[in-house]
């Protein structure tokens, strides 16, 4: 049984009230507190600083004393002050969630890498999905292309399949993103919005108008995340035992089914809750909706990339439809909430450079330029351990979620 459903038990036997449990079950992002005030024990109710030391109560009123020797004050005080680290530039703000990988499907003709390695075999990971251009405090409703990246802990090493819930990507010269965000982010003089740059990058750079249409169709505007889909959007190299390469774009369908929300809608959504899609997020999963996508693979024979008359790596554009197989591989299934969001999403290092062994990576010159500029923004907002702090770690994620996965 879930915690959440545990929590939700002890809470209407408690109170016996029947409506007061069918109302935060409707909402249990809104009822968190109600709900950890039930579920603790006695023991864990002592107020502690961070070295493990009760706080004395004469510490909790700091008007009699020196400052300086109240520990409760100093310790708590400094971890406010420093509580924020420098936030994404782009893909800012967005949710996370942990859950597993099932495979259903035998690839390995195409692939080795272990996650792949037998039907039933599954996989832990995370993901967060995000905006792109919104600051942190801004709607989960704006138009633009939202975020679909999951990090696998695979027994050889996490792998990170950072994509969009678009299946291509705006132009394939790594040197434009540094203008691109500027032009969607706000005026660096007016600090407001400016349409114009929007405008002026789309039109002088008319590679860019395949993904912008993606943008301003209904997808646009996804109602929440469990309900759009994620494409790699790159095209992959896969090897296999023998050393043979196949290329490959992966595509996470919603098993939800797609739904969007029209643009007058959203606004007003906005205007009351900002965090719309996080919190469905959390909810669905909190009672037990838990999301789930099916992956698969478009794959490409060496021969049949030669023969192309596309870039078949151009992330630009799509393959032609049905020319090349569409191949289900297995489900990826979402089923516990971050238990601090601080520590398990906002310092999440998705880095599309982090592969596996059978998984060589995409050839093109975007991805060499993106495998830099993660690892840089990672190194600057997080520091050159990131990779030891938990949610980035192999070792800790492992030992909790497979937990999860045996239930
Ligand atoms: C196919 C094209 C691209 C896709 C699908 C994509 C997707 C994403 C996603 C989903 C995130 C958020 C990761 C998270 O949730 O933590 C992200 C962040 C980021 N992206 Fe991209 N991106 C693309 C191209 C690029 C390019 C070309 C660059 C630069 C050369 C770039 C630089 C960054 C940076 C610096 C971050 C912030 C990373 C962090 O602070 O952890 N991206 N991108
Ligand atoms: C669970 O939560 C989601 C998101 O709020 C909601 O759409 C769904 O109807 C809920 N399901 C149940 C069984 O309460």
């Amino acid at each position: 049984m879930r915690l959440s459903t545990i929590i939700l038990g002890v809470v209407g036997l408690v109170s016996g009230v029947e409506d007061d449990l069918a109302f935060m079950r409707s909402d249990p992002a809104a009822h968190q507190l109600v709900a950890y005030k039930m579920s603790i024990k006695e023991e864990r109710k002592t107020l502690t600083i961070s070295n493990g030391a009760p706080v004395d109560y004469r510490d909790t009123n700091s008007l009699n004393d020196n400052l300086i020797l109240n520990p409760y004050f100093l310790d708590s005080i400094m971890h406010m002050t420093q509580e924020r680290i420098p936030e994404r530039i782009v893909h800012t703000k967005g949710a996370g969630a942990f859950g597993y990988f099932e495979v259903t499907h035998d690839i390995q003709k195409y692939c080795k890498a272990k996650l792949f390695e037998y039907i039933g075999k599954k996989t832990p990971l995370v993901v967060r999905f995000s905006t792109s251009i919104q600051d942190r405090g801004s709607s989960d409703l704006w138009r633009e292309a939202r975020g679909y990246a999951v990090k696998f802990y695979t027994e050889d090493g996490n792998w990170d399949m950072v994509g969009f819930n678009t299946p291509v990507y705006f132009y394939k010269d790594p040197q434009y993103f540094v203008g691109f965000v500027h032009s969607q982010k706000k005026n660096q003089v007016t600090a407001v919005r400016d349409i114009n740059a929007i405008f002026d990058f789309l039109t002088l750079r008319p590679e860019t108008l395949h993904e912008f249409l993606w943008i301003f169709s209904d997808i646009g505007i996804p109602d929440g995340y469990r309900r759009m889909s994620g494409f790699s959007i790159h095209t992959y190299e896969l090897v296999n035992e023998h050393g043979e390469s196949h290329f490959a774009r992966f595509h996470f369908i919603t098993d939800q089914g797609i739904k969007n929300i029209p643009t007058e809608l959203a606004l007003q959504i906005s205007a009351q809750d900002a965090d719309y899609a996080i919190r469905d997020l959390y909810n669905a999963i909190a009672n037990g909706s838990f999301p789930s996508w099916t992956m698969y693979i478009e794959v490409m024979s060496k021969e049949e990339v030669e023969k192309a008359d596309f870039d078949p790596f151009d992330v630009t554009l799509l393959w032609p439809k049905g020319h090349y197989p569409l191949l289900p591989v297995g489900k990826l299934i979402l089923n516990r909430n971050p238990s601090n969001y601080f520590a398990d999403v906002e310092k999440v290092a998705m880095n599309p450079g982090h592969l596996v062994p059978g998984i060589a990576g995409p050839p093109d010159k975007m991805f060499e330029g993106r495998v830099l500029a993660y690892k840089d923004a990672q190194n600057y907002r997080l520091g050159v351990n990131h990779n030891k702090i938990p949610v980035n770690c192999l070792c800790m994620p492992v030992l909790i979620i497979e937990m999860d996965c045996r239930l």
